[in-house]
């Protein structure tokens, strides 16, 4: 039931690269990760992949497929046709390091810029309570894997290096939906994430949502309620009246 499939696969580092084509066995039951491996055991034993669990958990195998952003160990050989010929490349939004290893360290930047958790004052951990459909909003958001398809696919940052510094991404931008509809969070984060965090730079085209393998519902359920939450507070006439009055910036 064994085949050989004609792989096409970007090598290269920051200096340039291009696509080296490859035949490379294949099996029955095997996924992309697999003949990527078989290739660096057999053919090009210095090609850079990154990798860790091979189950679709740890997020680290992010690469794009025929153009796709995908997880290369949760793309089944048996999707594409046996005389298809299979192009794997880094991912488009970040720098590359080498091969099919990029350097992500721009979400990383961007999680930290996102204030922590703030819990009400008077209340010690093991005292929180909250309504189990509240836990349950939270917990969606929780399934990410951080293996950024959804940051890289966004077309704010995909093909604009200059907005990476003004937008956090789908990814962040969920982080703080994710808090702000949190019943025991005390911040106030809707200024900030327009503000500071590009919320408006999202028009909510979902794509994010369409390449997310946790199938989180990343537009609809975090970006467009936040976006609600920005717009209530922006047009609410009480606010208005009150950011007149005490002189807050929005
Ligand atoms: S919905 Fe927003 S965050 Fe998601 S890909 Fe589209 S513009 Fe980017
Ligand atoms: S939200 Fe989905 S696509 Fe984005 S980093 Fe998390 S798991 Fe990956
Ligand atoms: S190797 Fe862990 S998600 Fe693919």
């Amino acid at each position: 039931m064994s085949y050989q499939a004609s792989f096409r696969v970007w090598r290269g580092d920051e200096a340039g690269g291009d696509l080296r084509d490859y035949r490379v066995e294949v099996n029955e039951g095997e996924v992309v990760l697999d003949i990527i491996h078989r290739l660096q055991a057999t053919q090009a034993a210095d090609l850079a992949v990154r990798w860790n669990c091979k189950a679709g958990k740890c997020g680290s195998c992010s690469a794009e497929i025929n153009g796709r952003p995908r997880l290369l160990c949760m793309t089944r050989m048996s999707t594409f046709a046996e005389d298809e010929v299979i192009t794997v490349t880094p991912l488009r939004a970040f720098p590359v390091i080498r091969d099919l290893v990029t350097d992500v360290s721009f979400n990383y930047t961007k999680a930290r810029e996102i204030p922590s958790f703030t819990p009400p004052a008077g209340l010690g951990p093991g005292e929180y309570r909250m309504r189990q459909v509240d836990v349950e909003r939270s917990q969606e958001f929780r399934k990410c894997i951080e293996c950024y398809l959804c940051q890289n696919t966004c077309h704010v940052v995909r093909d604009h290096e200059e907005n990476k510094e003004n937008f956090a991404g789908p990814r962040y931008l969920m982080r703080i939906a994710e808090l702000e509809m949190h019943p025991l969070d005390a911040a106030d984060r809707r200024d900030a994430a327009q503000d500071e965090h590009g919320l408006g730079f999202c028009n909510i085209t979902k794509c994010c949502t369409e390449v997310c393998p946790e199938g989180i519902h990343i537009t609809d359920n975090a970006l467009i309620p936040m976006k609600e939450r920005v717009a209530d507070r922006k047009y609410d006439p009480i606010v208005w009246l009150g950011d007149k009055l005490f002189r807050r910036t929005r």
